[in-house]
């Protein structure tokens, strides 16, 4: 049987794959092109992919024997699912194993932004920091004792909330289907967007949530509150979130952007109060190999058309 891997995996995963399937690995790190996916997945019953690589029902439709499909991230939102359940198509994908470092680096920014902290490394390296203490150096917000309204309470934002217990910070939250979480109070979406600090994102993006942070929503928002987005960038209205950022009446902290890698003339590389990372949510050592594994068994169950693990 045949598989093929739309990324460049580590040795020891194609070594344990050789064994059991006949493999075919997209060795560079520029995405594979469409119509050379479209051939490898005519030939293949299962495919590993990442959620770099877009499985449109264009790109599917050519995959006759395509049995799985598992990709190493929770998010689905790279894959036409419907398409592919239609087509009898498994799909796996990777809960559980990341919800702890996406929800330690949600954390993380809501920090760093509300601490500056980027704004003080870039002055200590450009050798700025010139007058030692100072009483009016880089003020900036505290996390403590804060509001923090979570968007979606799946196992991330769950894991968000009790992070933030332990900052004393009061929890608001919304959730597509109501949900009950001590110590968290459940509004709906206005309620939580116009009395939070700091709102945080922790919800799936669907037909239902692109978009969903809207120019409207983003305005109920009270000045100087922060976004934090660890989830997916097309859940926000970029541009209305960098027009905010641009007049200084929103903070941000952003992992994850509708566009990536961000373009190099995106505009919010030059914008005050956020802070940009490289959608690194789960990027620990443990926490990708423990994804890997979970990958591989539901690709290995697939294709010996067993239960898949982590199955969508
Ligand atoms: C996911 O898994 O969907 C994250 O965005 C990347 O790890």
């Amino acid at each position: 049987m045949k598989v093929a891997v739309t990324f460049p995996i580590p040795e020891a995963a194609k070594v344990l794959l050789d064994e059991m399937f006949e493999c075919r690995v997209w060795e560079s790190d520029a995405p594979i092109p469409k119509d050379t996916l479209s051939l490898w997945l005519a030939e293949v019953q299962g495919v590993l992919t990442t959620l770099t690589c877009p499985l449109s029902e264009e790109v599917l439709t050519g995959a006759q024997n395509l049995k799985v499909i598992s990709t190493v991230s929770v998010g689905v939102d790279h894959i036409d699912i419907d398409f592919a359940k239609r087509q009898g198509i498994g799909i796996g994908h990777t809960p559980g194993v990341l919800t702890d470092s996406t929800a330690d680096l949600a954390v993380g920014l809501m920090l760093a932004v509300g601490r500056r902290m980027a704004e003080g490394d870039a002055l200590v390296r450009a050798g700025a920091w010139s007058d030692g203490w100072k009483p009016n150096l880089l003020l900036g917000t505290d996390l403590s004792g804060s509001t923090v309204g979570l968007i979606g309470m799946g196992p991330i934002g769950q894991a968000v909330a009790k992070r933030l217990k332990g900052f004393g910070c009061h929890v608001l939250a919304w959730n597509r289907t109501p949900r009950e979480v001590a110590g968290v109070e459940f509004t709906d979406l206005e309620t939580l967007l116009s009395r939070a600090d700091i709102v945080s994102l922790h919800t799936a993006l669907t037909d239902d949530t692109r978009g969903m942070i809207s120019r409207e929503r983003l305005g109920l928002m009270k000045d100087q509150a922060m976004l934090i987005n660890t989830a997916r960038g097309g859940i926000v209205d970029e541009m209305a979130l960098v027009e905010a950022l641009a007049t200084g009446r929103l903070r941000a902290g952003l992992d994850v952007y509708a566009e990536e890698p961000l373009p190099l003339d995106s505009v919010f590389r030059s914008l005050p109060g956020c802070v940009l990372l490289p959608h690194v949510g789960s990027a620990t050592e443990r926490t990708r190999r423990a994804m890997f594994e979970l990958a591989l068994a539901n690709l290995v169950a697939g294709m010996q058309d067993e239960p898949l693990p982590a199955a969508l």
